[in-house]
């Protein structure tokens, strides 16, 4: 069992309503499922740095100058993780537990400290906190077994810029349940329809059900196999506020000017613990594991119509499983790289929505060790989106699409046409036939014979 140094801290009551930004980041080894406030009640170093006036624009500005080059910004940026946020309650640090609060208040002295309390660390991990000194109390008590108390949530304008997505913390996210709906409606009891929702939910909504995941493998056979993420009620999906950003004018008025403009929907997929395996031909081939993290990015190209312009693919995880050489080695992607989805279609124009059973795919270009040639891909299934004009009711608490979709299989699929054919062959040779028979007519003289013969004359 761990150690724990410290010793107590109060419930946090105290209503600070000065929310105040803070930074806070880690060396420790992070499950993508724990928050770094998880860490910061174990038995490594936790340095928290009161800053006067701190503010994440603060730091955005330290570091757009420096570019992550000084000893304190490159401590930040090579850690395990590190987010931006605010802190909603004080910070109760309890006074016997040795954690050391530092008081500065400019940017040298900040990294005057840092370094000092970097040679006595050395190489352990630790975590830091930079907060405001408003923010922090010390308190004495020592019935519960943790030395720091925090709540933090993340900031709401100041997260708009980050300077790099790995600002971006996942703890804070809420996890929720497929099929994935964006925004969230229903999904958590934060977002009722019927109440004030944040202003970039806009009025879109979009419904996927499961993704396929593609490895396609340049010069084999076969040459493509797939995985679907969805069928298994496992897997989770995470959302924050801003993963929505609709177009804000959108909800009372679809009139071009109110709705132009760019939508994007960050979806972010927490793969079920056990993985999701893909089968070809009854054998395993390759496996999805972790998350895996997109961003749709949808334009009003043009009055009266939108579509999808880009799929920006930040994180996928494929392992190789036994008894297969399909995939022999770990393929990842963990920077955003984008592609544009040229085959997928998706578009629609003004009162309708889109709908899909199966959309194509996009592909990505995976880096791989060995001299295959691999490419992940993605599709999306049973998929609908709008991006306004949907229906809602906010008397009864209802969200639904429009009634008008575009739907990716057409009324006349090549099945359909094909019954259609062969039916009007099959008629017309019935009617044809029953023409004929129809045609048939009886004589109008008989042979008699009384009388002369009929002589029918031949002529050639
Ligand atoms: C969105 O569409 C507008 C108007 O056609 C265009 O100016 C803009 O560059 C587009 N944005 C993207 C990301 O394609």
């Amino acid at each position: 069992m761990r150690l724990l140094i410290a010793v107590a801290v109060m419930a946090a009551c105290s209503l600070a309503n000065d929310n105040s930004d803070d930074l806070l980041w880690t060396t420790e080894d992070i499950e993508s499922e724990d928050s770094i406030e998880d860490h910061l009640n174990k038995e490594t170093p936790f340095l928290i740095y009161t800053f006067k006036d701190f503010s994440v624009a603060l730091f955005e500005q330290y570091n757009s100058d420096r570019k992550w080059n000084t000893n304190l910004l490159k401590s930040i940026k090579s850690s395990k993780q590190f987010h931006t946020g605010v802190v909603s309650d004080t910070i109760e640090v309890n006074k016997d537990s040795g954690t050391v609060v530092k008081e500065v208040s400019s940017w040298e002295e900040l990294e005057d400290a840092f370094a000092a309390d970097m040679s006595t660390i050395g190489d352990k991990k630790y975590s830091a906190l930079i907060i405001k000194p408003e923010s922090v109390v010390f308190v004495k008590s020592n019935h519960r077994v943790k030395r720091v108390s925090i709540k933090t949530k993340p900031s709401q304008g100041a997260r708009r810029k980050q300077p790099t997505s790995r600002l971006r913390s996942k703890s804070r996210k809420d996890e929720l349940d497929f099929p994935i709906v964006l925004p969230p409606y229903h999904k958590s009891e934060k977002y009722p329809v019927s109440e004030e929702n944040p202003e970039n939910f806009g009025n879109c909504l979009l419904y996927l059900e499961g993704i396929t995941v593609i490895v396609h493998k340049a010069d084999s056979t076969p040459g493509y196999v797939a995985a679907l993420i969805g069928n298994n009620e496992n897997h989770k999906y995470l959302f924050a506020d801003d993963d929505v950003q609709c177009v804000a004018t959108s909800r009372k008025n679809t009139a071009f000017d109110s709705v132009r403009g760019e939508y994007s929907f960050d979806v972010t997929v927490k793969v079920a613990p056990e993985g999701v395996v893909a089968v070809y031909d009854k054998s395993p081939m390759f496996e999805v594991v972790d998350s895996i993290s997109f961003k749709l990015l949808f334009n009003t190209t043009s009055p009266k119509t939108w579509e999808l312009v880009n799929v920006e693919l930040s994180e996928i995880t494929i392992n190789p499983v036994q008894g297969s050489s399909y995939v022999n080695e770990k393929l990842t992607i963990d920077e955003a790289v984008s592609a544009k989805p040229k085959h997928m279609n998706v578009y629609s124009t003004d009162p309708y929505g889109y709908g899909c059973s199966d959309t194509q795919a996009v592909f990505y270009p995976v880096e791989s060790r060995s001299r295959n040639k691999y490419q992940v891909g993605i599709a999306f299934h049973n998929f609908q989106v709008e991006l306004y004009g949907v229906y809602r009711d906010e008397k009864n608490d209802k969200i639904r699409f429009s009634q008008n979709v575009n739907d990716c299989v057409g009324t006349f699929s090549a099945g359909s046409l094909m019954g259609i054919i062969v039916a009007i062959i099959l008629a017309s040779i019935l009617i044809f036939a029953f023409l004929m028979l129809n045609s048939v007519q009886t004589m109008d003289r008989f042979d008699d014979p009384k009388q002369k013969q009929i002589v029918i004359n031949v002529r050639e």
